[in-house]
Protein backbone atom coordinates (compact mmCIF):
# COMPACT_ATOMS: atom_id res chain seq x y z
CA UNK A 1 0.00 0.00 0.00
CA UNK A 2 2.52 2.60 1.09
CA UNK A 3 4.63 1.27 -1.86
CA UNK A 4 1.93 1.76 -4.59
CA UNK A 5 1.54 5.41 -2.86
CA UNK A 6 4.73 6.33 -2.68
CA UNK A 7 5.39 5.05 -6.27
CA UNK A 8 1.79 7.21 -6.84
CA UNK A 9 3.38 10.25 -5.68
CA UNK A 10 6.91 10.06 -7.38
CA UNK A 11 5.64 9.39 -10.76
CA UNK A 12 2.82 11.52 -11.12
CA UNK A 13 5.06 14.26 -10.08
CA UNK A 14 8.66 13.10 -11.32
CA UNK A 15 7.00 12.29 -14.87
CA UNK A 16 5.57 15.42 -15.77
CA UNK A 17 7.79 18.09 -17.59
CA UNK A 18 8.39 20.58 -15.36
CA UNK A 19 7.05 23.39 -15.79
CA UNK A 20 9.23 26.86 -16.07
CA UNK A 21 7.69 29.74 -13.51
CA UNK A 22 5.88 32.50 -15.23
CA UNK A 23 4.44 35.31 -14.18
CA UNK A 24 1.02 36.40 -14.71
CA UNK A 25 2.19 39.49 -16.75
CA UNK A 26 4.29 37.73 -19.85
CA UNK A 27 2.34 37.35 -23.17
CA UNK A 28 1.40 33.78 -24.31
CA UNK A 29 4.46 32.76 -24.84
CA UNK A 30 5.05 30.69 -28.77
CA UNK A 31 8.34 28.53 -27.86
CA UNK A 32 6.57 26.84 -24.16
CA UNK A 33 3.88 25.04 -26.49
CA UNK A 34 5.55 21.85 -27.14
CA UNK A 35 6.55 20.80 -30.65
CA UNK A 36 5.34 16.70 -31.79
CA UNK A 37 9.53 15.82 -31.77
CA UNK A 38 9.65 17.46 -28.05
CA UNK A 39 7.03 16.07 -27.03
CA UNK A 40 8.44 12.21 -27.95
CA UNK A 41 11.64 12.83 -26.34
CA UNK A 42 10.12 14.52 -23.27
CA UNK A 43 7.66 10.87 -23.17
CA UNK A 44 10.97 8.78 -23.38
CA UNK A 45 12.60 11.29 -20.71
CA UNK A 46 9.89 11.10 -18.23
CA UNK A 47 9.33 6.64 -18.98
CA UNK A 48 12.99 6.88 -18.17
CA UNK A 49 12.54 9.21 -14.74
CA UNK A 50 9.77 7.20 -13.74
CA UNK A 51 11.40 3.98 -13.87
CA UNK A 52 14.37 5.37 -11.97
CA UNK A 53 12.33 6.71 -9.12
CA UNK A 54 10.11 3.52 -9.21
CA UNK A 55 13.26 1.83 -8.18
CA UNK A 56 14.46 4.07 -5.94
CA UNK A 57 10.81 4.20 -4.00
CA UNK A 58 10.67 0.28 -4.07
CA UNK A 59 14.37 -0.03 -2.61
CA UNK A 60 13.62 1.97 0.87
CA UNK A 61 9.51 1.13 0.48
CA UNK A 62 10.00 -1.83 2.99
CA UNK A 63 11.32 -0.09 5.80
CA UNK A 64 8.98 3.15 5.61
CA UNK A 65 5.83 3.76 7.67
CA UNK A 66 3.15 6.36 7.29
CA UNK A 67 5.18 8.95 8.49
CA UNK A 68 8.28 7.97 6.37
CA UNK A 69 5.77 8.56 3.18
CA UNK A 70 5.19 12.32 4.69
CA UNK A 71 9.26 12.88 5.30
CA UNK A 72 9.83 11.37 1.56
CA UNK A 73 6.98 13.66 0.21
CA UNK A 74 8.52 16.50 1.62
CA UNK A 75 12.00 15.84 0.64
CA UNK A 76 10.79 14.91 -2.41
CA UNK A 77 8.87 18.35 -2.83
CA UNK A 78 12.35 20.23 -1.71
CA UNK A 79 13.59 19.40 -4.98
CA UNK A 80 10.51 19.04 -7.31
CA UNK A 81 8.37 21.46 -9.04
CA UNK A 82 5.47 19.37 -9.15
CA UNK A 83 1.85 21.17 -8.65
CA UNK A 84 1.07 18.57 -6.24
CA UNK A 85 3.82 20.41 -4.00
CA UNK A 86 2.36 23.83 -4.62
CA UNK A 87 -0.71 22.43 -4.73
CA UNK A 88 -2.31 23.62 -0.54
CA UNK A 89 -5.56 24.44 -0.83
CA UNK A 90 -7.28 26.09 2.37
CA UNK A 91 -11.05 26.46 2.00
CA UNK A 92 -11.62 27.86 4.98
CA UNK A 93 -8.85 30.39 5.02
CA UNK A 94 -10.51 30.98 1.83
CA UNK A 95 -14.31 30.97 2.96
CA UNK A 96 -12.99 33.65 6.03
CA UNK A 97 -10.98 36.03 3.45
CA UNK A 98 -14.11 36.62 1.43
CA UNK A 99 -16.24 36.42 4.96
CA UNK A 100 -13.56 39.25 6.10
CA UNK A 101 -12.35 41.22 2.82
CA UNK A 102 -15.10 41.02 0.52
CA UNK A 103 -17.40 44.34 1.27
CA UNK A 104 -21.14 43.97 0.10
CA UNK A 105 -21.01 40.86 -2.05
CA UNK A 106 -23.14 37.97 -0.57
CA UNK A 107 -23.72 36.02 -3.53
CA UNK A 108 -20.19 36.21 -4.91
CA UNK A 109 -19.07 35.21 -1.05
CA UNK A 110 -21.34 32.27 -1.09
CA UNK A 111 -20.88 30.71 -4.62
CA UNK A 112 -17.20 31.14 -4.59
CA UNK A 113 -16.47 29.77 -1.00
CA UNK A 114 -19.05 26.64 -2.11
CA UNK A 115 -18.30 25.99 -5.86
CA UNK A 116 -14.25 26.45 -4.98
CA UNK A 117 -15.05 24.12 -1.72
CA UNK A 118 -17.28 21.16 -3.04
CA UNK A 119 -15.11 21.15 -6.46
CA UNK A 120 -11.87 20.70 -4.68
CA UNK A 121 -13.04 18.15 -2.14
CA UNK A 122 -13.55 15.71 -4.82
CA UNK A 123 -10.61 13.83 -6.20
CA UNK A 124 -12.36 12.91 -9.18
CA UNK A 125 -14.30 15.88 -10.50
CA UNK A 126 -16.45 14.75 -13.50
CA UNK A 127 -15.76 18.54 -15.04
CA UNK A 128 -13.97 21.59 -14.56
CA UNK A 129 -15.21 24.38 -12.45
CA UNK A 130 -16.12 27.63 -14.69
CA UNK A 131 -16.88 30.41 -12.85
CA UNK A 132 -17.85 33.48 -14.50
CA UNK A 133 -17.92 37.10 -12.62
CA UNK A 134 -20.03 39.78 -13.63
CA UNK A 135 -20.74 43.53 -12.23
CA UNK A 136 -19.44 46.73 -12.62
CA UNK A 137 -15.48 48.33 -12.30
CA UNK A 138 -14.31 48.15 -8.48
CA UNK A 139 -16.79 45.62 -7.20
CA UNK A 140 -14.37 42.81 -6.21
CA UNK A 141 -14.33 40.73 -9.30
CA UNK A 142 -10.16 40.73 -9.72
CA UNK A 143 -9.86 40.24 -6.06
CA UNK A 144 -12.07 37.91 -5.41
CA UNK A 145 -9.96 35.90 -8.49
CA UNK A 146 -7.35 36.61 -6.58
CA UNK A 147 -8.36 35.49 -3.49
CA UNK A 148 -8.69 31.95 -5.28
CA UNK A 149 -5.29 31.79 -6.61
CA UNK A 150 -3.64 32.57 -2.66
CA UNK A 151 -5.83 29.76 -1.09
CA UNK A 152 -5.41 27.29 -3.93
CA UNK A 153 -1.45 27.37 -4.12
CA UNK A 154 1.52 27.62 -1.58
CA UNK A 155 2.99 30.40 -3.70
CA UNK A 156 -0.56 31.97 -3.89
CA UNK A 157 -0.87 34.24 -7.54
CA UNK A 158 2.89 33.74 -8.57
CA UNK A 159 2.33 30.00 -8.70
CA UNK A 160 3.25 29.15 -12.09
CA UNK A 161 -0.02 27.14 -12.12
CA UNK A 162 -1.90 30.05 -11.50
CA UNK A 163 -2.32 31.55 -14.88
CA UNK A 164 -4.50 35.33 -15.97
CA UNK A 165 -4.66 36.33 -19.30
CA UNK A 166 -5.47 40.01 -20.00
CA UNK A 167 -6.88 40.56 -23.64
CA UNK A 168 -5.25 44.00 -23.92
CA UNK A 169 -2.34 42.47 -22.81
CA UNK A 170 -2.12 38.73 -24.07
CA UNK A 171 -4.23 39.19 -27.56
CA UNK A 172 -3.96 42.88 -28.80
CA UNK A 173 -3.84 42.51 -32.60
CA UNK A 174 -7.76 42.05 -33.92
CA UNK A 175 -6.13 40.81 -36.81
CA UNK A 176 -4.10 38.41 -35.40
CA UNK A 177 -7.50 36.08 -33.99
CA UNK A 178 -6.83 33.03 -35.84
CA UNK A 179 -3.20 32.93 -34.46
CA UNK A 180 -4.34 33.83 -30.85
CA UNK A 181 -6.95 31.11 -31.16
CA UNK A 182 -4.58 27.94 -31.71
CA UNK A 183 -1.97 29.19 -29.30
CA UNK A 184 -4.50 29.70 -26.67
CA UNK A 185 -5.71 26.54 -27.19
CA UNK A 186 -1.95 24.53 -27.25
CA UNK A 187 -0.81 26.88 -24.13
CA UNK A 188 -3.68 25.47 -21.81
CA UNK A 189 -3.62 21.95 -23.09
CA UNK A 190 0.29 22.41 -22.94
CA UNK A 191 -0.14 23.70 -18.82
CA UNK A 192 -3.10 21.17 -18.18
CA UNK A 193 -0.27 18.02 -19.14
CA UNK A 194 1.77 19.94 -16.45
CA UNK A 195 -0.51 19.80 -13.95
CA UNK A 196 -4.23 19.28 -13.97
CA UNK A 197 -4.94 21.74 -10.85
CA UNK A 198 -3.89 24.89 -12.96
CA UNK A 199 -6.22 27.64 -12.71
CA UNK A 200 -6.82 29.75 -15.61
CA UNK A 201 -8.34 33.59 -15.19
CA UNK A 202 -9.69 35.29 -18.35
CA UNK A 203 -10.02 39.12 -16.92
CA UNK A 204 -11.22 41.53 -18.70
CA UNK A 205 -13.58 39.34 -20.98
CA UNK A 206 -15.26 42.52 -22.66
CA UNK A 207 -11.76 43.31 -24.53
CA UNK A 208 -11.82 39.69 -25.92
CA UNK A 209 -12.36 39.24 -29.64
CA UNK A 210 -15.52 37.00 -29.95
CA UNK A 211 -15.01 33.50 -30.72
CA UNK A 212 -11.07 33.36 -29.66
CA UNK A 213 -12.72 32.39 -26.19
CA UNK A 214 -14.62 29.17 -27.80
CA UNK A 215 -11.11 26.92 -28.49
CA UNK A 216 -11.62 26.34 -24.82
CA UNK A 217 -14.75 24.54 -25.40
CA UNK A 218 -13.28 20.78 -25.49
CA UNK A 219 -11.64 21.45 -22.17
CA UNK A 220 -14.71 22.74 -20.34
CA UNK A 221 -17.08 19.76 -21.08
CA UNK A 222 -16.73 16.48 -19.85
CA UNK A 223 -15.61 14.79 -22.27
CA UNK A 224 -12.15 15.78 -23.14
CA UNK A 225 -9.76 12.96 -22.57
CA UNK A 226 -5.72 14.58 -22.61
CA UNK A 227 -3.04 11.47 -22.16
CA UNK A 228 -1.92 11.01 -18.28
CA UNK A 229 -4.04 14.19 -17.00
CA UNK A 230 -7.63 13.97 -15.34
CA UNK A 231 -8.32 17.83 -17.21
CA UNK A 232 -11.32 17.76 -15.30
CA UNK A 233 -9.38 19.04 -12.32
CA UNK A 234 -8.94 22.71 -13.32
CA UNK A 235 -10.55 25.78 -12.41
CA UNK A 236 -11.60 28.48 -15.01
CA UNK A 237 -12.70 32.08 -13.87
CA UNK A 238 -13.54 34.87 -16.58
CA UNK A 239 -14.63 38.12 -15.57
CA UNK A 240 -16.34 40.85 -17.03
CA UNK A 241 -18.04 44.10 -16.71
CA UNK A 242 -20.95 42.46 -18.71
CA UNK A 243 -24.19 42.61 -17.93
CA UNK A 244 -23.62 44.56 -14.94
CA UNK A 245 -26.94 47.15 -16.45
CA UNK A 246 -29.05 43.47 -15.38
CA UNK A 247 -27.37 43.41 -11.90
CA UNK A 248 -27.47 47.51 -11.38
CA UNK A 249 -30.99 47.60 -12.18
CA UNK A 250 -32.15 44.51 -9.62
CA UNK A 251 -30.03 46.45 -6.72
CA UNK A 252 -31.82 49.69 -7.56
CA UNK A 253 -35.03 47.97 -7.60
CA UNK A 254 -33.96 45.98 -4.72
CA UNK A 255 -33.66 48.91 -2.91
CA UNK A 256 -35.99 51.13 -3.62
CA UNK A 257 -38.88 49.04 -3.07
CA UNK A 258 -37.07 48.57 0.82
CA UNK A 259 -35.94 45.34 0.65
CA UNK A 260 -32.40 44.01 1.52
CA UNK A 261 -29.48 43.95 -1.23
CA UNK A 262 -29.01 40.22 0.82
CA UNK A 263 -32.30 39.12 -0.27
CA UNK A 264 -31.44 39.29 -3.89
CA UNK A 265 -30.67 35.39 -4.89
CA UNK A 266 -28.41 34.29 -7.44
CA UNK A 267 -31.74 32.68 -9.25
CA UNK A 268 -32.75 36.15 -9.96
CA UNK A 269 -29.70 37.06 -12.46
CA UNK A 270 -28.60 33.42 -13.19
CA UNK A 271 -30.39 33.35 -16.73
CA UNK A 272 -30.83 37.12 -17.49
CA UNK A 273 -26.27 37.47 -16.91
CA UNK A 274 -25.89 34.34 -19.54
CA UNK A 275 -28.82 35.90 -22.19
CA UNK A 276 -26.82 39.15 -21.81
CA UNK A 277 -23.33 38.21 -22.23
CA UNK A 278 -24.14 35.97 -25.54
CA UNK A 279 -25.92 39.02 -26.68
CA UNK A 280 -23.51 41.74 -26.01
CA UNK A 281 -20.99 41.63 -28.54
CA UNK A 282 -18.47 43.60 -26.19
CA UNK A 283 -18.85 40.30 -23.79
CA UNK A 284 -16.14 37.97 -24.81
CA UNK A 285 -19.08 35.88 -25.21
CA UNK A 286 -21.16 37.09 -27.67
CA UNK A 287 -23.34 34.18 -29.55
CA UNK A 288 -20.42 31.87 -27.85
CA UNK A 289 -21.36 27.69 -27.97
CA UNK A 290 -19.75 28.43 -24.36
CA UNK A 291 -22.89 29.84 -23.27
CA UNK A 292 -24.70 28.01 -25.47
CA UNK A 293 -23.78 24.50 -24.30
CA UNK A 294 -24.14 25.59 -20.66
CA UNK A 295 -20.33 25.20 -19.88
CA UNK A 296 -20.33 27.95 -17.37
CA UNK A 297 -20.77 26.12 -13.79
CA UNK A 298 -21.77 29.60 -12.20
CA UNK A 299 -22.36 33.13 -13.23
CA UNK A 300 -21.68 35.19 -10.01
CA UNK A 301 -22.70 38.51 -9.92
CA UNK A 302 -21.07 41.72 -8.24
CA UNK A 303 -23.63 44.29 -6.91
CA UNK A 304 -22.59 47.97 -7.20
CA UNK A 305 -21.55 49.12 -3.90
CA UNK A 306 -22.80 52.33 -2.06
CA UNK A 307 -21.98 54.98 0.19
CA UNK A 308 -20.98 52.37 3.41
CA UNK A 309 -19.05 49.74 1.63
CA UNK A 310 -16.76 52.79 -0.02
CA UNK A 311 -16.38 54.15 3.53
CA UNK A 312 -15.12 50.86 4.40
CA UNK A 313 -12.84 50.42 1.93
CA UNK A 314 -11.50 53.68 3.39
CA UNK A 315 -11.27 52.54 6.53
CA UNK A 316 -9.44 49.74 5.66
CA UNK A 317 -6.81 51.26 3.70
CA UNK A 318 -6.38 53.84 6.75
CA UNK A 319 -5.78 50.70 9.42
CA UNK A 320 -3.27 49.25 6.92
CA UNK A 321 -1.37 52.57 7.17
CA UNK A 322 -1.75 52.76 11.01
CA UNK A 323 -4.28 55.80 11.07
CA UNK A 324 -7.09 53.66 11.89
CA UNK A 325 -8.98 56.26 14.13
CA UNK A 326 -9.08 58.90 10.87
CA UNK A 327 -13.23 59.09 10.67
CA UNK A 328 -12.69 62.78 9.22
CA UNK A 329 -10.51 60.81 6.11
CA UNK A 330 -13.05 58.24 5.92
CA UNK A 331 -15.97 60.66 5.75
CA UNK A 332 -14.15 62.99 3.30
CA UNK A 333 -13.24 59.92 1.42
CA UNK A 334 -16.88 58.56 0.78
CA UNK A 335 -18.27 62.69 0.15
CA UNK A 336 -15.54 62.65 -2.75
CA UNK A 337 -16.73 59.91 -4.83
CA UNK A 338 -19.48 60.00 -7.82
CA UNK A 339 -22.72 57.87 -6.99
CA UNK A 340 -25.04 57.24 -9.79
CA UNK A 341 -28.31 57.25 -10.21
CA UNK A 342 -28.08 60.63 -10.89
CA UNK A 343 -31.56 60.56 -8.80
CA UNK A 344 -31.16 59.21 -5.53
CA UNK A 345 -27.06 58.97 -5.64
CA UNK A 346 -27.00 55.26 -4.57
CA UNK A 347 -24.56 53.52 -6.28
CA UNK A 348 -20.66 54.38 -6.47
CA UNK A 349 -19.65 54.65 -9.83
CA UNK A 350 -16.75 53.24 -9.57
CA UNK A 351 -16.74 50.81 -6.59
CA UNK A 352 -13.66 51.16 -4.32
CA UNK A 353 -11.51 51.62 -7.20
CA UNK A 354 -8.89 54.64 -6.89
CA UNK A 355 -9.60 54.78 -2.71
CA UNK A 356 -6.17 54.42 -1.75
CA UNK A 357 -5.35 57.77 -4.27
CA UNK A 358 -8.35 59.53 -2.57
CA UNK A 359 -7.27 58.44 1.41
CA UNK A 360 -3.63 60.03 0.18
CA UNK A 361 -5.36 63.18 -0.94
CA UNK A 362 -7.41 63.71 2.61
CA UNK A 363 -4.60 62.27 4.94
N1 LIG B 1 -16.42 44.48 -2.64
C1 LIG B 1 -15.21 44.88 -2.28
N2 LIG B 1 -14.77 44.68 -1.01
C2 LIG B 1 -13.55 45.10 -0.64
N3 LIG B 1 -12.67 45.72 -1.46
C3 LIG B 1 -13.05 45.92 -2.72
C4 LIG B 1 -14.32 45.52 -3.18
N4 LIG B 1 -14.42 45.85 -4.47
C5 LIG B 1 -13.28 46.42 -4.81
N5 LIG B 1 -12.44 46.47 -3.78
C6 LIG B 1 -11.09 47.06 -3.78
O1 LIG B 1 -11.02 47.95 -4.88
C7 LIG B 1 -9.92 47.70 -5.73
C8 LIG B 1 -10.41 47.36 -7.13
O2 LIG B 1 -11.12 46.12 -7.09
P1 LIG B 1 -11.07 45.06 -8.28
O3 LIG B 1 -9.80 45.24 -9.04
O4 LIG B 1 -11.34 43.72 -7.73
O5 LIG B 1 -12.28 45.57 -9.16
P2 LIG B 1 -12.91 44.91 -10.46
O6 LIG B 1 -14.30 44.51 -10.11
O7 LIG B 1 -12.02 43.84 -10.96
O8 LIG B 1 -12.97 46.14 -11.44
P3 LIG B 1 -12.68 46.23 -13.03
O9 LIG B 1 -13.88 45.69 -13.72
O10 LIG B 1 -12.51 47.72 -13.29
O11 LIG B 1 -11.43 45.46 -13.30
C9 LIG B 1 -9.15 46.55 -5.10
O12 LIG B 1 -8.00 47.07 -4.52
C10 LIG B 1 -10.04 45.99 -4.03
O13 LIG B 1 -9.30 45.76 -2.87
MG1 LIG C 1 -10.73 43.74 -12.57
Amino acid sequence: MGVAVLCGVFYAGVGRNSPKKRTTAEPVPRQSIPSHEEGVYNTVAMELRGAVVILFALFYSSSLSVVHTFQMKSIYCTISDSCDCDFKPDVRGLEWDLYRNLYGQHLAQEVVSEAVGDFIRKENPDRPLVLSFHGASGTGKTLVSSMVGRHLYGTAMSSPYVHQFIPTLHFPLSDQVQQYKMELRRWVEGNLTRCARSVFIFDEMEKMAPGVIDVLIPFLGPDYVLFQTNYRKAIYIFISTAGEEIINDLTLKTRLAGQEREDIRLQDLEASISQAVFNNRNSGFYQSQIIAEKLITFFVPFLPLNRHHVERCARRELCQRGECHRTDVVEAVGGAVNYTPQDGQHFSSTGCKSIPAKVNLFL
